[in-house]
């Protein structure tokens, strides 16, 4: 279990995170949702080990870990540019990490990571070669590859649109379930969050608004905020969505 107590940032004297908690359960799959600048790529990079936490403790598995450096954590991410390696091919960039883990890149595990990302067809082409989904699929196969303890994700499927973004989404949640891997991912799209996520955590301004299953957070909103932003946001999807969740206001 990853559990965050009381995690503070502040950047000088700007208070970008407020006394966060929460409780992530090891296999679930947990979305960060909120608006831009609510703090959630900040929240990420704490419980990655990119940035220190100003306040508070990050503890896995009942280890208290906000001071272990971030390759000893063994969490993993993927970022929302991907960071490829430009003069690598696709294959050459999925194993990159594993020479240094000591891991056998012919290994079962990593060829059948190729398979359920569909990659096999593109596994020799440049980085330039490729479309952004499947630069985006390699991105996820390189980072799953290293077998990390939590896969963390900074708007995935942001750079994506209509039909690569869902396949790359049912991806995501199929790898997740398959390996049992805790996944949290970063996203200002409700849809996405609501669609993708076990649990949903929405942000406000720093804070936790509101923490729950979608059904939870459609059908009981602890607040105006989290009311409002999930109707803002959605507008013309909102129909759908709220059908799928039985939800009987706001249509
Ligand atoms: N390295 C930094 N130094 C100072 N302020 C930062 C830094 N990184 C982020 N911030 C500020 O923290 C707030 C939250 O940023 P961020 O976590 O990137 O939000 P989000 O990912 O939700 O859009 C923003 O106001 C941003 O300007
Ligand atoms: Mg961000």
């Amino acid at each position: 279990m990853l559990e965050l107590k009381n995690v503070s940032k502040k950047y000088k004297n700007n208070e970008v995170l407020n006394n966060i908690n929460l409780a992530i359960n090891n296999g679930e799959i947990v979305s960060l949702l909120g608006p831009s600048g609510c703090g959630k790529t900040t929240l990420l990079n704490m419980i990655l080990g990119l940035t220190e936490v100003s306040a508070g403790e990050i503890i896995y598995n009942n280890e208290v870990i906000q001071n272990k450096p971030m390759h000893k954590r063994d969490f993993n991410i993927v970022f929302q540019d991907y960071c490829l390696f430009p003069h690598l091919n696709a294959y050459e960039n999925i194993i990159y990490g594993l020479k240094n883990l000591k891991k056998n890149p012919y290994d079962k595990k990593v060829t059948d990571l190729i398979e359920l990302l569909e990659l096999r067809p593109h596994l020799y082409k440049k980085i330039h070669e490729l479309s952004g989904g499947q630069k985006q699929r390699v991105s996820i196969a390189r980072t799953i590859a290293m077998e990390p303890k939590i896969l963390l994700m900074d708007e995935p499927l942001s750079a994506l649109d209509g039909v690569i973004k869902e396949s790359i989404k049912d991806m995501i949640q199929k790898i997740a379930k398959t390996l049992n891997l805790t996944t949290i991912i970063v996203t200002h799209d409700p849809e996405e969050a609501l669609t993708m996520a076990d649990k949903v955590v929405v942000i406000e301004n720093g804070k936790v608004a509101q923490f729950g299953t979608p059904d939870n957070i459609i059908n009981e909103p602890k607040n105006k905020f989290v009311e409002q932003f999930i109707l803002n946001q959605l507008k013309v999807k909102r129909n759908h969505i709220y059908q799928l969740f039985g939800a009987s206001y706001g249509a």
